[in-house]
């Protein structure tokens, strides 16, 4: 999970997809929290995508950085304890000013059953499962 969580990081950017019935839906994402040995993600309640989420938790996310990209498929499951928001936001102190750990819009899932999958157009994929 280590190599996932750094190359997130260092890709700051990343694209996360969803399910909307029969339709995807992808949208650049930039959250990324270890709390509790788990990878968490950011949203607020009031976005399509958090709705999108809570309806079907299946998603994938997708990031490129230096000829290299990752993949990571999975199930969100919403954390709504206090602490794990309070530990997103102090990672983001840029979020502080539209979220915070006590409203009723700040969320944070966590990742389970991922796969994670870095390619690149020189060798064959390594998968990575945490
Ligand atoms: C670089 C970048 C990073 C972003 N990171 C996040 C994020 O971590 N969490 C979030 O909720 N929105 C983030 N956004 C905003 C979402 O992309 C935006 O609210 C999007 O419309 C949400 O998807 P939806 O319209 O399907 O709900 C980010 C936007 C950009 C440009």
């Amino acid at each position: 999970m280590e190599k996932v969580v750094k190359f997130l990081k260092e890709a700051e950017t990343y694209y996360l997809a969803t399910v909307d019935g029969d339709q995807p839906r992808v949208r650049p994402f930039g959250t990324v929290n270890v709390f509790d040995g788990k990878l968490y993600i950011q949203t607020g309640k009031v976005k399509d995508v958090s709705k999108q989420i809570h309806a079907n938790p299946k998603f994938e996310i997708c990031a490129f950085k230096n000829g290299e990209w990752l993949r990571v498929a999975g199930t969100l499951v919403e954390d709504d304890r206090r602490e794990a928001k309070q530990a997103m936001l102090d990672a983001y102190p840029s979020l502080q000013g539209m979220y915070s750990a006590d409203d009723a819009n700040t969320e944070v899932f966590y990742i389970k059953d991922a796969t994670a999958t870095f390619s690149s157009f020189m060798g064959a994929p390594e998968v990575v499962k945490f």
